[in-house]
């Protein structure tokens, strides 16, 4: 049987043979690429820093940047540890595993977050915990204190019960209102329950509101921060908490065999990152903004608010559905996911004005019948 034609329908981006081929007339470097803020590059300073970070043998404690970049971030979420590890889903995994004992447990989450979606119900192989996705109810954009005791699972001879409420702010690019996390936390401290924050983008949510690192970080037992997605490092998150908390998680890294050796000069990468580029995450939620009231004034409905750094449409009355557009824009060497999503960082944000116009001018060419000809 012939394989089935892959169509472009993936939101995290996986493009598909047209995309490639037209894509494959550009220097790879030239490719503007909005499907996600993970495909971000280090830039040449980036890369020229990181040389010049001393390295040790993290195995015994001894890797001075690992150790400083690791303060560094412990001090800035006011915690008295924290930990670098690989990836985001590492770190989220790690804390899960930590907070938790034995089943039967669960963890209580946003149905759409991403320990929920898209870390291959790890928490189930790595803790044997259950998830409860639970659904923000009366309009919101975010689950209440409301929404939790409502789904909060008890103790009973049948029941695998919450051990663990999970939360994740940026989600889906939108801000958590601090007022709403600090519910969240008086209900879960109420109910003796741990709180973990997947806060891949709370640098987002930082500089959008201007709240601070450590005034969100207050309220979590625990909070997983990432350096490769807007701030463009190669590769690295830092998982934060208490000293006893931390002292677990480092040994199931261990145990996951993520546990680094001479890992300094990607925690350098880190550090510069912080440095350089948190304080300009501002330009990438504008750019942002204008790519969505750019993309609205072209037939796009917005399905999300913009708060930060995601643009989320939909194009059931636009000129062109968005796979199409996917096809086209490939011509002019942009790369964008083909269905809802845009995300915008420091590598595209400077483009995103030229962006705009290509996409105005498939639309008028597409008006006026001569999209064969491209
Ligand atoms: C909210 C969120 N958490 C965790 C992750 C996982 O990060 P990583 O890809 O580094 O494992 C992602 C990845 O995009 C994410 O968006």
């Amino acid at each position: 049987m012939p394989a089935e034609k892959k169509t472009n329908t993936n939101i995290y981006g996986e493009v598909d043979q047209l995309i490639k081929e037209r894509l494959s007339k550009f220097n790879p470097e030239e490719v503007i690429d909005f499907r996600s803020d993970t495909v971000s590059k280090p830039t040449k300073e980036m890369i020229a820093a990181m040389y010049t970070y001393p390295v040790g043998d993290d195995g015994y404690g001894e890797d001075p940047t690992v150790n400083l970049l690791e303060q560094t971030v412990a001090n800035l979420a006011g915690k008295e540890a924290a930990m670098f590890v690989t990836s985001g889903i590492m770190s989220n995994q790690l804390a899960l595993r930590s907070h938790l004992q034995a089943p039967p447990h669960s963890v209580l989450c946003d149905s759409r977050s991403h320990v929920f979606n898209l870390e291959c119900g790890g928490v189930a192989i790595h803790a044997g915990a259950l998830m409860t996705p639970v659904q923000p109810k009366s309009g919101k954009s975010y689950i209440t204190s409301e929404d939790i005791e409502d789904a909060l699972v008890h103790k009973s001879i049948y029941s695998a019960p919450t051990k663990l409420i999970s939360l994740e702010n940026t989600l889906d690019g939108e801000i958590m209102p601090i007022e709403a996390i600090k519910d969240i936390h008086d209900f879960a401290r109420a109910k003796g329950l741990p709180l973990h924050l997947d806060g891949a983008r709370l640098w987002n949510a930082s500089r959008e509101t201007g709240i601070s690192i450590k005034d969100y970080a207050k309220y979590f037992d625990s909070v997983s921060l990432c350096f490769s997605k807007g701030l463009g490092a190669p590769i690295g998150s830092v998982l934060t908490g208490s000293a006893e908390f931390i002292e677990r998680a480092r040994q199931w890294r261990k145990i996951f065999g993520g546990a680094w050796r001479q890992a300094g000069h990607l925690a350098g990468a880190c550090l510069y990152a912080l440095e350089n580029h948190f304080p300009q995450l501002n330009k990438d939620h504008a750019a942002a903004k204008y790519l969505g009231q750019q993309l609205e004034e072209m037939g796009y409905k917005l399905i999300k608010r913009v708060d930060t750094n995601m643009v989320w449409v939909e194009d059931t009355a636009a000129p062109i559905k968005l796979a199409e557009l996917a096809r086209e824009v490939a011509s002019y060497g942009f790369k964008i996911s083909g269905s809802s999503r845009f995300v915008v960082h420091l590598g595209n944000r400077d483009h995103v004005e030229r962006y705009t116009q290509v996409m105005r001018e498939i639309i008028q060419r597409h008006k006026e019948g001569v999209m064969d000809a491209i």
